[in-house]
């Protein structure tokens, strides 16, 4: 899971020195994002700077990060100033363990003349005049961001042999407690840093904590079930990590998700007294997500928001994106903000609570993205989705440590399409395959159905629609089919056709009177059309509808 170490720290502090030394040891790579600077330009870096200026050499400083963290199993020895640029930690938070390398303000000193003696052309400029003052500067400029490093490592008095033995062990052991995250999403509102690793709840209030070094007060929002099993659990992870905890408590289900119950919780909330800089965590499926997370993005103009979820459907879909709401009599989501979470840490083991019907409806969602992986991410590094969903039964994939890894590849796939589109002008559009009949079948069912058990029969709906009119290969909805039967999630919904087709209209998707169909064309791809003939979806709606 982890595939890079990057070394952040002051100038002096060994990264270009350790670099290699750890990368030898785990039989990585070593990279150096100074080095890539002064090779690209064919000139040290006092002299970049003297010729172009500073913000030239962060912006290609930054574009070595990029491509340093587009490799594999490499170690990255990163420019003391790196950790300036926010958008800088979108990489550094994506599969990769931050290592601060600190030392004594005067060790640096020392190592850093000895350096230059050597080697002149290595000065730094930032470090250029009364050096330990130029170094204290620094420091206090630099030391909150140095702090977010997943491990701290003190370098006085130790040989390089005895750090890498340090770091390597440091970054094994947070690894395997899931304590790194797999991938980082930027966002006009915050960065997401994403976390999935059975067991991880128990390590909630320290990720919390690492994330919002000064945060107070935690606000637990939740619902009966979930609180029932995972209330208590959650309540004293965020008070190891020393939170003072709340937790608000709704009725479960989809008819919970309305305005009376956000103005509910903004009254708790406010009569609590809650401060901007106080969290609000979404404990639960995604209607928690989606009303805490509205909640968490209005209440004081935003808060501090951390998605727990603890259904599949929340964990694969809903808790990540940032898509917040509420729904009205109109339809579903049809009041919402987009406010990505700044922290979503899923914990499979919480799926065994769920109920198995709850479980079907999520994998749902698992075969939307199967269906879509490679419209998502524009390519295939790994084996499809499809291809792994086809390996092992239902019923294996819970008790299977593979959970994990299939959850992170839905997430994988979501987050891509959400890093290229966050607000939905256009590639986000595909998320929505199956969902354009779905909802209406949803809305139509009075939410009688599951919003998975709908979106299924929605899968199925655009499936018949591409091949009816001639987009995909005769196999693909057999193929479809068989992903969905193997969950068993419905065929068919004893609904009036003229119901569901009139709830089509409400659909936010619907543009100059048109939804917006999104139609498969092969397994992993598909395309956006609005040309689909009413005739067709009335056909197609009414086969999947009328049969009981
Ligand atoms: N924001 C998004 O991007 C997005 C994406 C997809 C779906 N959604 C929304 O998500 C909602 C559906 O989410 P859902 O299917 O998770 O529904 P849900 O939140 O209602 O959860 C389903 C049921 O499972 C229970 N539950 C959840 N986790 C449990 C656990 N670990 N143990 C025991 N019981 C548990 C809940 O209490 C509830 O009764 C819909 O409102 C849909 O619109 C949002």
């Amino acid at each position: 899971m982890i595939e890079r170490i990057a070394l952040i720290g002051l100038s002096g502090s060994g990264k270009s020195a350790i670099a290699p030394l750890l990368a030898d040891r785990l039989g990585w790579r070593p990279v150096d994002t100074d080095r890539m600077v002064e090779e690209r330009f064919g000139l040290p870096i006092p002299e970049i700077f003297a010729r172009f200026g500073e913000s030239v050499f962060r912006a290609a400083e930054r574009e070595a990060l990029l491509e340093a963290t587009a490799q594999r199993h490499v170690v990255i020895a990163t420019g003391g100033g790196i950790v300036l640029d926010e958008r800088n930690w979108v990489p550094l938070r994506s599969g990769t363990a931050v290592v601060h390398l600190t030392a004594r303000i005067e060790t640096l000193a020392a190592r850093l003349r000895s350096q230059w003696a050597l080697d002149a052309a290595s000065a730094r400029p930032l470090l250029a005049g009364d050096l330990e003052a130029r170094l204290h500067m620094l420091w206090e400029q630099r030391r909150a961001l140095y702090q977010r490093a997943d491990i701290v490592v003190e370098t006085d008095g130790r040989t390089p042999e005895e750090l890498v033995e340090v770091i390597a062990a440091a970054v094994h052991s947070r690894a395997e407690r899931g304590l790194i995250p797999f991938l980082a999403l930027a966002s006009a509102t915050g960065r997401s840093d994403l976390y999935v690793q059975s067991g991880l709840l128990a390590a909630l209030g320290e990720l919390a904590r690492h994330r919002w070094p000064d945060a107070r007060r935690a606000f637990v929002i939740t619902d009966d079930h979930v609180a029932r099993h995972w209330g208590e659990p959650t309540r004293r992870a965020l008070e190891a990590g020393g939170f003072d905890v709340s937790v608000l408590r709704i009725p479960p289900g989809e008819t919970s998700k309305i305005l009376t119950t956000v103005e509910w919780l903004l009254d708790q909330l406010l009569g609590h007294g809650i401060e901007r800089t106080d969290i609000v965590v979404a404990l639960g499926g995604g209607v928690i997500g989606d009303l805490a997370g509205f909640v968490a993005s209005i209440v004081l103009r935003g808060v501090g928001l951390v998605q727990v979820p603890t259904s599949l459907l929340a964990m694969v879909d809903a808790s990540v994106g940032g898509k917040t709401g509420v729904d009205h009599q109109l339809g579903k989501n049809l009041i919402g903000t987009f406010y990505q979470p700044h922290l979503v840490v899923a914990d499979p083991t919480v799926l065994e609570t769920l109920p198995e019907a709850e479980r079907r409806s999520g994998w749902a969602e698992v075969v939307k993205h199967a269906m879509i992986e490679y419209s998502a991410t524009c390519q295939s590094v790994v084996p499809p989705l499809v291809e792994l969903l086809q390996q092992r039964r239902f019923e294996d994939w819970w008790h299977s440590t593979d959970l994990d890894e299939v959850i992170r590849r839905n997430i994988a796939i979501k987050a891509s399409v959400v890093a290229q589109d966050e607000r939905e002008s256009g590639l986000r559009r595909i998320l929505n395959y199956g969902h354009t009949l779905g909802h209406a079948i949803e809305a139509a069912s009075a939410y009688q159905l599951r919003h998975g058990e709908a979106v299924a029969l929605g899968l199925r709906a655009a499936a018949r629609i591409a091949q009816q009119m001639g987009l995909c290969s005769e196999e693909l909805v057999p193929l479809q089919d068989e992903l969905l039967d193997a969950a068993g999630l419905p065929r068919t919904a004893t609904l009036p056709v003229e119901e569901v087709l009139a709830c089509l209209r409400y659909d936010k998707k619907v543009a100059g009177g048109m939804p917006t169909w999104i139609l498969p064309v092969e397994p992993g791809r598909v395309v956006v059309r609005r040309d689909v003939p009413s005739q067709l979806v009335r056909e197609v709606a009414a086969a999947l509808l009328t049969a009981g």
